[in-house]
């Protein structure tokens, strides 16, 4: 029997080890998870926030927020070649707005600011805008408006 032979079977095995850690979302198999959350910030008597947040092969559906739940939070392993992209799509009133919240696993976004090592995007909605925060190397919070409702 040739190595070439098990050289073979373990790249045939591998083919099918790297697809399955997709799914194995609390346990990244040789890739970095990360967490995105949206937050509902806006003020308490105005129209209910819904989300509708996906990637390519994963739809998160209608999610609700309101002052009862302000939050939800999904987790998710970066593929090998750092393609995973999640969008969401925000309703509020009269106004709506879609943008992608995780393309990007240094920064969270391409055009995010650079902060290293950053495993948690924090998207916090409020009546200006959309605030993408981040967990800095120090366990503090920074956050800053990165877009505003569409008018
Ligand atoms: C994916 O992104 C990380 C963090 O920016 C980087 O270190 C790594 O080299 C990237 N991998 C690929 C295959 O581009």
């Amino acid at each position: 029997m040739s190595h070439c032979r098990y050289i073979m079977i373990i790249l045939f095995m591998l083919l099918f080890i790297f697809p399955l850690d997709n799914f194995i979302s609390a346990n990244c198999f040789i890739d970095k998870q990360f967490h995105v959350q949206v937050i509902d910030d806006l003020p308490p008597d105005s129209s209910q926030l819904k989300v509708h947040c996906a990637s390519k092969d994963n739809d998160l559906g209608d999610q609700f927020l309101s002052s009862t739940k302000k939050d939800f939070t999904w987790s998710f392993c970066e593929d090998f070649f750092n393609r995973t992209l999640y969008f969401c799509h925000f309703w509020w009133g009269t106004k709506e707005s879609t943008f992608d919240v995780f393309n990007d696993p240094r920064n969270c976004i391409h055009d995010g600011p650079d902060v290293e090592g950053t495993t948690k995007c924090v998207w916090t909605v409020r009546s200006d805008g959309f605030y993408l925060g981040y967990y800095d190397n120090n366990g503090n919070f920074i956050d800053d408006l990165t877009y505003t409702w569409p008018s």
